[in-house]
């Protein structure tokens, strides 16, 4: 794969250049339609050459659409629930492949003898990932087309699951993220104009989305969402476990990894925290920013956070996704409100169908992850890859 870098230049490159560099991310390019930090393209090929065992696990999102609770999940069933070595940091148990390509340590490091050299996983993520023991547990932001090759043609089929989240929510988050590891400095106003127009790094969401989403009926892919885990986490942990080819978990297993996975517990734990890195960035003085990670965890933040206006261009903007997004979107406009009462997958089903849904039939298509949507979701998945 030829991939161009592109030093794009426009109003919103400037404000993006202007509101969100630092010593340590001195600019942004464009790699195959992607926004992402000029560093990057040093990785690239180490990207694109990574090489992909069958029996990884990967876990795979835009940024802020509940990678880190997923990434959580994933590890604790796939390790049986061993919480005594959970305690280790998250990083170190599911690295984040391109950690490295984000942020320019080398060059600060060089500058400023006094910092201490960050762990591998910071420093040199690629190769921390390649040393790793079988079965190795993987985050990216990459979209599809970025991920290495043997993942994109097929040679390697790693498990992957995508975690996606209602967008606006994921702008909101996204503003809160830059300002704590950026010091992003424009108004939420201008964030979200810069994430309308994909200028944020890993941008544009719904390519990202879609690349995924196209795929998701591969065997080897599982899509969850953010508000899914939200309103039935416990039918996510036995899809999920399912997925991962686990043994069913009992009850009451199933009540202690979502006690372990709730919004309190996890923002009370320092191994998924990030504190190492927020730590590093507070020493370069690059964040005065007293936030935390995991910062509120809710749904529907946008309506408090987001003008009139600003919700209309987001929304024109999910309409107007090109045709093949389309759908997909559709299925990520809704907020937590409607979900409850109108699952997703029934409400793509009604639109498709022209048809009204009575409550029985909307009590047959809930909960989504549970055993009716088994039952109706060829005929949905037919409908939907129309
Ligand atoms: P908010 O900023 O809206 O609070 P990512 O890991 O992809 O960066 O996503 C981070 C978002 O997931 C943050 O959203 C964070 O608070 C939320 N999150 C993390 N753990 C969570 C949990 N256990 N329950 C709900 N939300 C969680």
């Amino acid at each position: 794969m030829s991939q161009k870098f592109i030093i794009p230049a426009d109003d919103l490159d400037r404000l993006l250049q202007e509101k969100c560099t630092s010593e340590l991310r001195t600019g942004y390019i464009t790699v195959d339609g992607v926004c992402l930090p000029e560093y990057f393209q040093n990785f690239a090929d180490r990207v694109e050459n990574f090489e992909v065992r069958d029996d990884d696990i990967w876990v795979c999102s835009f940024p802020k659409t509940g990678t880190t609770w997923t990434q959580e999940m994933v590890w604790c069933l796939a390790n049986d629930l061993d919480f005594e070595r959970g305690k280790v940091i998250l990083q170190e148990r599911f690295p984040f492949l391109e950690l490295t390509s984000l942020w320019d340590y080398r060059n600060v490091i060089q500058r400023r003898p006094d910092l201490v050299k960050p762990h591998e996983f910071i420093f040199d993520s690629f190769n921390f990932v390649n040393k790793l023991p079988s079965p190795r547990f993987i985050k990216t932001h990459l979209p599809f087309h970025l991920l290495p090759k043997e993942i994109r043609t097929g040679e390697k089929k790693p498990k992957i699951i995508y975690v996606s989240r209602n967008v606006k929510d994921t702008c909101v988050s996204y503003f809160h993220h830059c300002q704590l590891f950026e010091e992003f400095s424009g108004t939420f106003e201008e964030f979200c104009r810069l994430f309308l127009a994909g200028k944020v790094y890993f941008g544009s969401f719904w390519k990202h989305v879609s690349g995924f989403w196209e795929r998701r009926m591969q065997g080897n892919m599982l899509f969850l969402q953010y508000e899914e885990m939200k309103a039935d986490l416990q039918s996510v942990i036995k899809e999920t476990a399912k997925f991962l080819g686990k043994k069913e978990l009992s009850e009451s297993e199933i009540k202690i990894l979502e006690k372990h996975l709730s919004f309190t517990c996890m923002k009370a734990n320092p191994a998924v925290n990030f504190e190492e890195i927020i730590e590093i960035q507070k020493r370069l003085k690059l964040t005065t920013n007293e936030g935390k990670f995991i910062r509120s965890g809710k749904v529907n933040q946008w309506k408090e956070s987001m003008s009139k206006e600003m919700i209309n261009r987001f929304d024109s903007w999910t309409e107007d996704v090109p045709k093949g997004y389309k759908t997909c979107a559709q299925r990520f406009k809704f907020d937590i409100t409607q979900y409850e009462y109108m699952p997703i997958t029934a409400f793509v089903y009604s639109t498709e169908s022209g048809s009204e849904l009575h409550d029985t039939e909307k009590k047959l298509y809930y909960p989504l992850r549970g055993k009716e949507r088994t039952e109706v979701q060829k005929k949905l998945e037919h409908i939907m890859l129309m």
